[in-house]
């Protein structure tokens, strides 16, 4: 059976596409879906999608992963710097996790380099844009084969 892995987008990720063209790739959410998808495939992932505006959600979605997922890819955006339940739930789901940011967010304001996820991460990409979800996906693969 494929290792099934998580793809999971926190809010405003959606908007991908009309934001700020100086720290994100001018590609929608679902173009860069697709190319993770390819690259998930390629590394024999099998991988499934969710993005939400709603931390309920979001934390319900990880509740789940931990039941259904050998992995997660984690973007939680904003959220990634306050939210104490997003982190509660991940440890729920208690799944080896790569956090990855499409902006080199320890480079930003000062409130974004605060991350309250990593330490429960196996590995952090940042600032390296979609190429950073293929670098993620390989430190997953390193941890979930090894
Ligand atoms: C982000 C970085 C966050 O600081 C920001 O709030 C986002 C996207 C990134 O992918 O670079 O929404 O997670």
């Amino acid at each position: 059976m494929n290792t099934r892995i998580a793809v999971m987008h926190g809010v405003n990720l959606d908007q991908l596409g009309r934001r700020d063209p100086e720290h994100y790739p001018a590609v929608t959410l679902m173009e860069l879906e697709v190319q993770v998808k390819r690259w998930a495939v390629e590394l024999g992932f099998e991988p499934s999608f969710f993005q939400t505006n709603h931390e309920g959600e979001f934390c319900e979605e990880l509740h789940q992963a931990g039941e259904t997922q050998d992995g997660i890819l984690l973007n939680p955006g904003a959220w990634t710097h306050y939210s104490w339940a997003i982190r509660d739930a991940l440890e729920i789901a208690a799944l080896p996790t790569v956090e990855v940011h499409l902006s080199a967010v320890d480079e930003r304001e000062e409130w974004r380099r605060v991350s309250v996820v990593r330490d429960l991460c196996v590995g952090t990409v940042q600032g390296k844009g979609v190429d950073g979800y293929r670098e993620a996906l390989e430190i997953l693969k390193g941890r979930l084969d090894g």
